[in-house]
């Protein structure tokens, strides 16, 4: 473990943590309008997706830097993806849908399905994410953990869906997850020619 590395885990959880302070304070100082249901589900929504990209920037920069700590940040990073996700959910639930209809309140929209869609994706992700779990799946933890690419465009398609007129942003996201999903594409095909060289 590199000298510093502690302070730098605890910086990146405290900084984790700024989507939540900013909207906790938002909320006590009367800063979300008289209905603050939807900036509070947008806010934890957008917060999940940011977080979400971050976990996927973490294995290339372990590539390129060759350090192994990424990684660990890598699962607080998508640790807090899943916290701000599930924050979204029972905003979503409690907020405007409520929870009397689950079937009716995840199927009114299709922007809504496929927000479910990542949120499932990522469920097993975090209740595997412990040590234990690694051990215990082994190969089959890493193929599990590929669900993170199709829950994160899933996210995304979600995002773009419920736009209403602006899309820039949503289009900046994507670009940025196309960016990181090339990466990863480009890194496989180069392993698999290199397998296949050898052979
Ligand atoms: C069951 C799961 C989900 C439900 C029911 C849901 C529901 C919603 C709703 C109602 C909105 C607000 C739309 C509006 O105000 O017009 C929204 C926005 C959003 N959601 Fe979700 N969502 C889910 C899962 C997710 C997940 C897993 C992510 C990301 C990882 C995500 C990311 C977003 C983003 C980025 C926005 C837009 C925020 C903004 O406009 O700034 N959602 N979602």
């Amino acid at each position: 473990m590199v000298p510093g590395y502690r302070v730098w885990w605890w910086s990146v959880f405290t900084l984790s943590l700024v989507p939540l302070a900013v909207l906790v304070a938002r909320l006590l100082f009367g800063q979300l309008g008289p209905d603050p249901a939807e900036p509070i589900t947008r806010a934890t929504g957008l917060a999940a997706l940011q977080w979400l990209l971050l976990t996927l920037a973490m294995t290339p920069l372990r590539k390129w830097t060759g350090r192994t700590e990424w990684m660990r940040l890598r699962r607080m990073l998508g640790l807090f993806a899943f916290f701000y996700a599930c924050l979204h959910f029972v905003a979503y639930l409690h907020l405007i849908a409520g929870w009397q209809d689950l079937w009716g309140s995840f199927t009114r929209r299709p922007y809504i399905i496929a927000g479910l869609a990542a949120f499932l994706m990522l469920l097993p992700l975090a209740l595997t994410s412990t040590r234990a779990a690694i051990k215990a799946l082994g190969r089959r933890w890493r193929l599990l953990h590929r669900l993170i690419y199709p829950a994160a465009i899933a996210a995304w398609i979600h995002y773009l869906w419920q736009a209403r007129a602006d899309i820039g942003d949503m289009v900046l996201y994507g670009a940025v997850l196309g960016a990181l999903l090339g990466v990863r594409l480009a890194g496989w095909a180069g392993a698999k020619m290199r397998i296949m060289t050898k052979v």
